[in-house]
This record gives C-alpha cells, structure tokens and sequence, in this order.
C-alpha cells in the first residue's frame, strides 16, 4: 500500500481499494489498488504516474473522470463518489480532441458549455485563455491538422479543459505526439498555468525527465496486475525552469526513477 497521508488535510483524489476485471475475475486488469492525493489549499498538487503500457493508467484516469466505474473499490474526490462530488475533472488526451468543424476560439468557448456563462463573457474569458496559451491571431481558423500544427491543437486541448477551472486536471500522454522542441515549450506553458491555477494535476507520461521536470510526486505502477509500486517525491524548487534539468539533483532523480523503472520491468 502507497497511500501516503502525512497531514491532516482532506484528500482531494482517493482510490480504495480497486480491482478491475474483464473476464469475472478471471483476470485482473487491476488488483487492490490504493491511491491517495491529498488537497493542499492554494498549492496545487502535481502528479505524475509513469508505468509499462497496458498496466491500467488511463482506466484510472478514467475512474477520475467518472468515465467507468471499477469492478469492485471506492473512487472519492474530497471524499464523496465521483458522481455526488460535484467535482468535474478536465481531460486532456494523446489525441487532438479539438472539434475539427469548429475554430479555435469556438473550442475553447466549448470548455464553459456547462457552466452559466453568458456569450459575452465566454467569448471574453475564451479570448484571455487562447492568449494565455499562445494561440492569439489563430482565433478564426479551424481547429484541424495540418491548419494548425500538433502543439497548437494541444494548446487548444489545455486551454479548453482550464478555462472552466477544474479542480483536477487530468493528462493522458498529453505530449507523446509532439516533437521534442514543441514537448519541452509545452512542458513550461503547463508549469505555467500550473502555477496559475492550481489544479491538482494527475499527468501520464512515458519520459522519465518529463516526469521529474513536472512532478511533486512520481507514482509508479507495476503491471498484471496494475498497482502502485514506489512513490517518489521530488524534492526540486516549487518553480522550475530548464536550468533545473542541468542540475545534479535533478539527474539523481532521474537516475533513482530509472531504476526503479528497470526493477519494476523486472517483477
Ligand atoms: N473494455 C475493455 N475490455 C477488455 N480489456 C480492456 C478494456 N479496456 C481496457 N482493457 C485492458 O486493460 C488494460 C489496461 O488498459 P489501460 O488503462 O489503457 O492501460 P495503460 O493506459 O496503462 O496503457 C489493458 O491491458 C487493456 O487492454
Ligand atoms: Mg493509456
């Protein structure tokens, strides 16, 4: 068991106990999985859970969401099920999830389609959210590759998930798509509105330096069956910029990460 409850505070993400099975139980996607993140007021928690493909991240994701419900365990978000929660989490996918036949703006307008918001004010917040993510001037034109490239669809992505707010922001391999420069600029406009917002971000990724940059805490799970294995806090300043990346710290952290990635390839 990893859940790790060092305060007294209330826990904003908490998953008890968790098996998920296909097959009746035949076989376990996912077996007495806990998990806890507690809700740090005005601080934010970021999140990133690393593990082999196919070991059941994006179903917790999912879980998260309120997208599906796990065969058996509880799913809490400040301690309710996810339904009486009230607690609606943003998504952000690999895949552009943008509305093709739709612009910029009217996509990003898209992430207060259910909240109370008068056209004018959505038009205007929509406005400061794309110039926030550095979309301004592409406003008018339609949210579709190659008119706009893979990064900008992403921004698009991001700004209409945080433009409502979300207590939790949820990111499956959000820049897994992206090359390499396009990641790294990605990464500092996340830190950014991270900083900004303070959503509780619970982020997946495949790049372990991806994965120290951002993180306050790596989880790593183990496959067949998914559970978490180690619990890494990174211990780098609360702002970070890419200079960090050159520091001995940081590549310890990367280099602890690693191993614990081949032991738990290994298990
Ligand atoms: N509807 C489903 N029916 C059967 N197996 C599924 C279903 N959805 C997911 N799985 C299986 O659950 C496992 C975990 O999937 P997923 O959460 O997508 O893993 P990850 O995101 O870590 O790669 C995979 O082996 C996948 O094939
Ligand atoms: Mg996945």
């Amino acid at each position: 068991m990893l859940a790790i409850k060092d305060t007294d505070l209330p826990n904003i993400i908490e998953l008890k106990n968790i098996s998920q099975t296909y097959s009746n139980g035949k076989d376990f996607i996912i077996k007495d999985l806990d998990f806890l993140i507690e809700d740090k007021p005005g601080q934010g928690q970021f999140v990133v859970i690393l593990g082999a493909s196919g070991c059941g991240k994006s179903t917790l994701l999912r879980y998260i969401a309120g997208l599906q419900n796990p065969t058996s365990g509880q799913v809490l978000l400040r301690e309710k099920p996810v339904q009486e929660s009230g607690i609606r989490a943003g998504m952000v996918f690999q895949q552009y999830s943008s509305l093709p036949w739709m612009t910029v703006l009217e996509n990003v307008e898209l992430g207060l389609s259910f909240q109370q918001v008068d056209a004018k004010e959505r038009r205007r917040r929509a406005q400061e959210m794309i110039e926030m993510v550095g979309l301004a001037g592409h406003e008018n034109k339609y949210a579709v590759y190659p008119t706009l490239s893979g990064g900008q669809l992403q921004r698009i992505a991001i700004a209409r998930s945080i433009i409502a707010s979300p207590d939790i922001l949820l990111m499956d391999e959000p820049f897994g798509a992206l090359d390499i420069n396009t990641r790294l600029q990605m990464q500092d406009l996340l830190e950014d509105i991270w900083l900004k917002f303070q959503p509780t971000i619970v982020f997946v990724t495949h790049d372990i330096e991806e994965a120290v940059y951002l993180a306050d805490d790596i989880y790593i799970m183990a496959a067949n069956p998914g559970r978490f294995v180690h619990h890494i806090s990174v211990d780098l300043p609360f702002n970070r910029n890419m200079e960090v990346k050159h520091s001995a710290q940081f590549n310890e952290i990367v280099r602890r990460v690693e191993d614990r990635m081949i032991e738990v390839a290994r298990m």
